[in-house]
């Protein structure tokens, strides 16, 4: 079992046995808390998920946590933190389980081709400079079945490894992954450590994806993840695009 090696994620920790949202109330004391404080809650009786929706958080099965983080970037980059986390839980639950997880671009993590991990950020902040960003991270760890609606498309640790998994653990290895790959971006400005992983653990590169933007339908292939974290696409024809990971959902053909 690893311990918490960082410097500046995770020293603080502010933990509840139910909270509504971790990253609701991660807004509500970001700015009087220093950057690196992270919230953990054992159960979210209103966990969110992006574009509305909500995010079922059983008590004690899962990991709902969110960073509080507070770097000199403009809130442009913000969605770049998301492929930071993404790509650090990814790799946190790989050094645990002999999974296959792999990332679904811009910010969910899968096995099987199912959903394991959800991904939300938000931030505040003015037009050239950020105040916070919130890095929300929800995974179902141990949670043994999923209501009918969502089988299909969510699973858990527990589902595919046939095995209950330390919680503490995940974190701990998740928050190591996480500032080493954050520090990387913040000390170099470039985000190349967690493209390679993004790109290395692509559940999408070389297929056919539907994009949905807004009531917008668009197919095509997926062909790189660019030095800034876009989603370059190649529609038919062989027009190229680069995809901003803003409202977008992508899926499978
Ligand atoms: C998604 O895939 O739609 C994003 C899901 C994000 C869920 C996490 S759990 C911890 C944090 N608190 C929340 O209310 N949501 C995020």
């Amino acid at each position: 079992q690893s311990m918490l090696d960082t410097e500046e994620i995770g020293h603080h920790i502010i933990y509840f046995d139910s909270i509504k949202s971790t990253n609701t109330y991660a807004k509500e004391i970001a700015h009087e808390t220093p950057h690196g404080v992270v919230i953990i809650g054992n159960e979210q009786t209103e966990g969110r998920g992006r574009m509305g929706r909500g995010w079922t958080s059983p008590k004690g099965k899962g990991i709902f946590m969110s960073i509080i983080l507070k770097p000199q970037i403009p809130p442009t980059e913000g969605a770049k933190m998301t492929q930071i986390a993404a790509a650090a839980t990814c790799l946190g639950i790989r050094s645990i389980t002999s999974l296959d997880v792999l990332i679904k671009w811009p910010n969910d993590v899968i096995i099987n081709g199912k959903k394991v991990c959800g991904i939300l950020t938000e931030m505040s902040g003015e037009l050239n400079q950020v105040a916070y960003i919130i890095v929300g991270i929800g995974i179902n760890v141990n949670t043994e079945e999923f209501p009918e609606d969502l089988r299909e498309k969510g699973t858990s640790l527990l589902i595919e490894g046939k095995k209950h998994y330390s919680r503490k653990e995940m974190i701990v290895a998740i928050l190591n992954e996480f500032e080493k790959l954050y520090q990387d971006y913040i000390k170099s400005g470039s985000l190349q450590s967690t493209i390679e992983i993004c790109k290395k653990y692509s559940a999408m590169l070389g297929k056919e994806i539907r994009i949905i933007q807004g009531n917008k339908e668009t197919i095509a292939k997926a062909v790189d993840i660019t030095e800034e974290g876009l989603l370059k696409i190649a529609q038919e024809g062989g027009k190229e695009d680069l995809v901003f990971s803003g409202e977008v959902s992508v899926r499978g053909k």
